[in-house]
């Protein structure tokens, strides 16, 4: 997705984004649960949103600096978070910080959206300092939920129906190859999982037009639009209780101590 598709599709939705349901700021626990950064430590929210990862880090007494490519988001992490150090709009492919500002570089479902994750990651390593730690999520696997599975298959099935280039946001991305490429060494990563209940098929509705997939969602023509969201409620009405269940994988990869580059 291009940089100012992405600023203006989460700018859209920023006053409403992981507000319908906690879904990633569940992700953002568990994956500072798995970084456990030390406290005092320069922490940068990339790709920050509504500042999952910023609180997390800020309930572990790190020093936060939140950047996003989206205004609206920033405008919030800001009100919401006055604890943070900055919070500053900023693409994640061309960080405005001096080299070796960070201990840790954390992002949140991000990387895999980027135009060019590996100039990303590139940034990332310059502005660490030598030893810290660069870790990211990508949209993962969940197992024994077979009655979600036809949810991304209802994604594949109207994705014909979509513009080439418009719709689904992000790919599919191999943590390991992209933290390499950029001189990380100790990668390591750790699949996580969640499940959240969810009061009602409406609320289910407003979540999924409340972060990426809202792109997918508003790009079909208007009646496929309305037999998506049709089927969804259809296979929702056979759930009681509705209990979303998704997978994230966690990468992270360390900063090489100096001259060992
Ligand atoms: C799926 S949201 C994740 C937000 C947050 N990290 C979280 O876990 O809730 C993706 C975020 O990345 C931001 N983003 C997309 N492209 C970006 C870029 N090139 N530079 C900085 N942020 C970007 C979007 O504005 C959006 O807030």
């Amino acid at each position: 997705m291009t940089t100012t598709r992405a600023a203006a599709l989460f700018d859209r939705l920023a006053a409403v984004y992981d507000e319908v349901l906690p879904f990633f700021t569940g992700f953002a626990e568990q994956h500072l649960e798995w970084l456990a950064p030390t406290p005092g430590a320069r922490v940068l929210d990339l790709g920050a949103g509504r500042g999952a990862l910023t609180g997390a880090a800020l309930a572990r007494g790190c020093e936060v600096t939140a950047v996003d490519v989206a205004p609206g988001m920033v405008e919030r992490i800001a009100a919401q978070y006055p604890g943070v150090r900055a919070a500053r709009v900023m693409d994640a492919q061309r960080l405005d910080f001096p080299d070796a500002s960070f201990d840790l570089v954390c992002a949140g479902f991000v990387i895999h959206l980027l135009d060019d994750p590996a100039a990303a990651a590139r940034e990332v390593r310059r502005v660490l300092a030598p030893g810290g730690v660069f870790s990211f999520s990508v949209p993962g696997a969940v197992a024994d939920a077979p009655e979600w599975a036809f949810y991304s298959a209802l994604f594949r099935e109207f994705e014909p129906l979509i513009t080439p280039g418009q719709g689904r946001l992000g790919r599919p991305l191999d943590g390991r190859p992209l933290l390499a490429g950029a001189g990380f060494t100790g990668i390591g990563e750790h699949a996580v999982e969640q499940r959240l209940p969810v009061p009602d098929a409406d609320t289910f509705w407003n979540w999924a037009l409340s972060h990426g997939s809202r792109a997918f969602i508003d790009a079909l023509p208007p009646r496929p639009r309305a037999e998506f969201e049709a089927r969804v409620r259809a296979e929702l009405a056979a759930m009681d209780p509705i209990v979303l269940a998704s997978g994230a994988h966690l990468w992270r990869g360390t900063a090489p101590l100096l001259g060992s580059f």
